[in-house]
């Protein structure tokens, strides 16, 4: 495919055929992914891929937390798990909100689960002492897992980046033996896509640029 078709094209796959993902296409996928920046260049990514049954069953369970809150909250009106209004959700309310199957279910369903981590000894977090959570540290990470996805839609297959399992991390070290060093940044279920999405909702770069500073004039479209 041409960069930009693959760029423009890249959907979140949740529903899949049911065909296998093949090592050796799985290999090819992170041959061209691996080829991400990095903070320094350190590479701190570890893949663990996962296909036994039992360790998908766990990761879904695991996931499910952290999708009743974010249902909860999305029902009652807010930007969920964000980290700068705090939530109005009580826990009777997120306890009694179903986590929906789309959030669980493509982790049973895939031809494989990628669980994505990170060594947060080689990470160079350049906002640690700020006062907000945060950022950077991902930027050494979701770059190579945005390649993950976009060499995946090349070869035909199709996944998403999910977080929700991660508000569990813990229970995912214990469940697959990382160490307490290594952050989870994504559990990302691969498969053959059930159908391919082309039209993909975005902004448009007037709703997102301004010149020179905030509040600024957005950038025009280029003249054609
Ligand atoms: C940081 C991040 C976290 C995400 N977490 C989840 C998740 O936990 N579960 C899920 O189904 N999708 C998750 N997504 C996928 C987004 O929902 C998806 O990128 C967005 O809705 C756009 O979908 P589209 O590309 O199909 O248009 C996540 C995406 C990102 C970038």
């Amino acid at each position: 495919m041409e960069l930009f078709d693959v760029m423009h094209t890249t959907f979140s796959g949740r529903a899949y055929t049911g065909d296998p993902l093949p090592d050796a296409t799985l290999y090819r996928i992170l041959d061209h992914a691996r080829f991400a920046p990095s903070g320094g260049n350190r590479q701190g990514w570890r893949v663990i891929v996962v296909r036994d049954v039992a360790t998908r069953t766990a990761l879904a369970r695991l996931t499910e937390p952290a999708a009743k809150r974010y249902i909860a909250q999305v029902q009652n009106g807010e930007n969920p798990w964000n980290t700068v209004d705090p939530p109005r959700v009580d826990a009777a309310t997120i306890e009694r909100t179903p986590p929906p199957p789309h959030l669980t279910e493509p982790l049973l369903k895939a031809a494989a689960v990628l669980v994505i981590c990170v060594d947060l000894k080689v990470v160079a977090s350049t906002d640690q002492n700020l006062d907000r959570v945060g950022v950077i540290s991902g930027a050494s990470i979701y770059p190579f897992a945005w390649n993950i996805l976009l060499a995946a839609r090349h070869e035909g297959f199709a996944g998403t980046i999910t977080t929700l399992a991660v508000a569990e991390e813990p229970r995912i070290q214990a469940l697959l033996g990382i160490p307490s060093h290594v952050a989870v940044a994504a559990v990302m279920p691969l498969g053959r896509p059930a159908k391919t999405l082309t039209r993909l909702k975005r902004k448009a770069v007037q709703e997102f640029t301004m010149l020179e500073r905030w509040g600024g004039a957005p950038l025009a479209p280029a003249a054609s």
